[in-house]
């Protein structure tokens, strides 16, 4: 994800600036860049790939005396990881970076090239800065401009600006992304998109707000809010150790992550739908062309993922899918045929094992495709062709919202296919791609709703087992909560399809055996909720989630009312996550770190 970093001071800029950016490494980028503006005059250098490679490029490059300066990481979103994509973006004389999306970024390129400006990017971004400097010409001054400028941009931004015309300024506005704003005793003045490149070089910090806006220069610190009245700032010490302040103030990355989930999904959806059709720029047309089945490869938690693509991919893309465990996989001697798309999901993409079955499968002539989070990794590097899921670093071991973006990623590739293959009506695809734009709000975690979690978790943190139960793409979320509940509460778990349980482990049933029983309204629920009440009958503990009342459960936990099965299944991830991570918590756990399991899994 990206990052922003600002300075003006007597200081080392180009230091400052690449320290800060180091700082943000953590969140992931594919290309930095900074601007430095001294003596009237700029320096810019942008690379791909790691800092290191900026760090060289700047080599040689010494700032001395005051300066102004901006800084960016850039994870890419419109327009691939190259140079020219990369922040900050130049006008005539003025340089921007940006954190966020330019919703009308199209509308208002469009004016611009009719007025003769020259793009040289792919990028949203690059508008804003030639959009001031079209207000530049028919302003009193540059803030007139700038202020001009924010007003005419629709969608979220963090954006700081330095141009000629103010040498001694940086511009800023925040709205949708994060930003803040630090000074110290020394007179120095800093910005960034989160607290850690601050620590160590200001003493206190501003966040800004929504809608805030204004610039800082040499002497002025001007701020303004979303209604243009000035305020002041709200000066807080700034925390000095770097961990917690990565963790933005949640006890665990984990619990970060799960609140991040509404946040990265639309940047997984980002740029990906139209009112009709999923566009997937990364696929060549073709790569469906004499495929007749797919198989999914992966392990753990994107092995879950991949077990919902199959319900999907059958039901709308009408496509023959198998799911395999990787590890299984490469020691079985499969048989693999010529007219199959095999696909490896991975949040790391280094994974062993899955590594192994990418490779058998390229060996054996089939396309390939991945669905990864970390670009250049391994497998993105192997296999034909990738979609990265966009979900930003995740550092807790247990995956969150790396699952959440498979799966998103594969609503949307179903409804790809079932685009080429005609397997469902256009007015069918159009509803489902409205229903994905919905993904985002099914994803915020209310206060209440984690405060319930909390509550509830201090009655299951003993017993001899518990079952996670669900029916068809409910099967698969409720491996997945089992997963999450063993990997960090050390408690037995399984996830079970709730059709399946009278054939065994209903044998288990008894008050000590707590059901975590997922209902959803919009898919099979009067079968579920026969499957829970045999079990409710056995005295099995009940806890149902569910947006409908069900008085056979001991506990009942309630969500949204939704429109579709699908923005059930969502919400009902955030419920097990928070209820398995605040199981954990209660038991005293490290939630990020677990006992004998690693964030990456490079061995067989
Ligand atoms: O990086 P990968 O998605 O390939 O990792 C696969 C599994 O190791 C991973 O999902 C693991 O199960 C997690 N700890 C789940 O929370």
């Amino acid at each position: 994800m990206c990052g922003i970093v600002g300075y003006l001071g007597e200081k080392n800029t180009k230091e400052i600036l690449l320290d800060g950016l180091k700082e943000l490494e953590y969140r992931g980028y594919d290309s930095a860049g900074i601007a430095v503006l001294q003596n009237g005059e700029f320096s810019n250098y942008k690379a791909i790939g790691k800092l290191v490679n900026l760090e060289e490029k700047t080599k040689d490059f010494i700032t001395k005396g005051f300066a102004v300066g901006i800084g960016h990481t850039r994870w890419a979103t419109h327009g691939k990881p190259t140079e020219l994509n990369a922040h900050p973006h130049l006008g005539e004389s003025s340089y921007v970076v940006h954190n966020g999306i330019i919703e009308n970024y199209a509308e208002l390129k469009k004016e611009l090239i009719a007025d003769d400006v020259c793009f040289l990017s792919q990028t949203d971004t690059e508008v804003i800065v030639h959009q001031f400097e079209k207000n530049l010409k028919f302003s009193t001054n540059a803030f007139e401009a700038f202020n001009k400028t924010i007003n005419e941009l629709d969608g979220a931004y963090a954006i700081l600006l330095t141009t000629k015309s103010e040498p001694q300024t940086i511009f800023f506005a925040k709205r949708g992304s994060p930003m803040l704003f630090g000074v110290n005793n020394e007179g120095e003045k800093y910005f960034a998109s989160s607290d850690t490149p601050l620590i160590g070089h200001a003493k206190e910090v501003n966040y800004f707000e929504d809608g805030d806006y204004g610039y800082v220069s040499k002497n002025e610190i001007v701020i303004l809010d979303k209604n243009s009245k000035q305020i002041k700032p709200i000066y807080i010490e700034l925390s000095k150790n770097k961990l917690s302040a990565q963790k933005d103030g949640y006890r665990f990355f984990m619990e970060k992550e799960i609140y991040e989930q509404s946040a990265v999904i639309l940047d997984t959806l980002m740029g990906r739908l139209s009112d009709d059709e999923i566009i997937f720029d990364e696929l060549d047309n073709n790569i469906f062309e004499g495929i007749n089945e797919i198989k999914l490869c992966a392990c753990g938690t994107s092995y879950h993922s991949a077990l919902s693509a199959s319900y999907l991919f059958e039901r709308y893309a009408k496509i023959r899918t198998s799911v395999e465990i990787a590890s299984e996989f490469r020691y079985r001697e499969p048989i693999m045929e010529k007219d199959t798309l095999f696909i490896v999901i991975s949040q790391s993409g280094e994974t062993a094992d899955t590594l192994e079955t990418l490779k058998m499968a390229k060996n054996a002539g089939l396309k390939t495709l991945v669905i990864c989070n970390v670009d250049n990794s391994s497998m993105v590097r192997l296999a034909d062709a990738t979609i990265l899921t966009r979900a930003g670093i995740e550092k807790g071991v247990a995956s969150t919202k790396a699952f959440a973006t498979q799966v998103t990623i594969f609503w949307m590739m179903s409804l790809y296919i079932a685009k080429i293959k005609n397997s469902l009506k256009s007015e069918e695809i159009t509803r489902q791609i409205s229903l994905l734009r919905e993904i985002p709000a099914s994803l915020k975690v209310s206060n209440e709703m984690h405060e319930k979690l909390k509550r509830l978790s201090k009655r299951y943190l003993h017993g001899h087992g518990f079952f996670f139960i669900g029916r068809d793409i409910f099967y698969p979320l409720a491996l997945e909560g089992a997963l999450k509940l063993k990997e960090i509460s050390y408690l037995h778990a399984e996830g079970y399809p709730s059709g399946e349980m009278k054939h065994g482990p209903i044998a288990l049933a008894d008050p000590e055996l707590f059901t975590i029983a997922l209902l959803p309204e919009h898919l099979h629920y009067e079968k579920s909720k026969s499957n829970v009440e045999e079990l409710s009958a056995r005295d099995s503990t009940i806890c149902a989630i569910s947006s409908k009342e069900f008085d056979k459960a001991d506990d009942f936990i309630s969500i949204s009312k939704c429109t579709d099965y699908m923005l059930e299944f969502f919400e009902m991830m955030v419920v097990v996550q928070l209820l398995s991570l605040e199981i954990s918590i209660r038991l005293g756990n490290d939630v990020d770190m677990p006992r004998n399991l690693a964030k990456s899994v490079t061995v067989e």
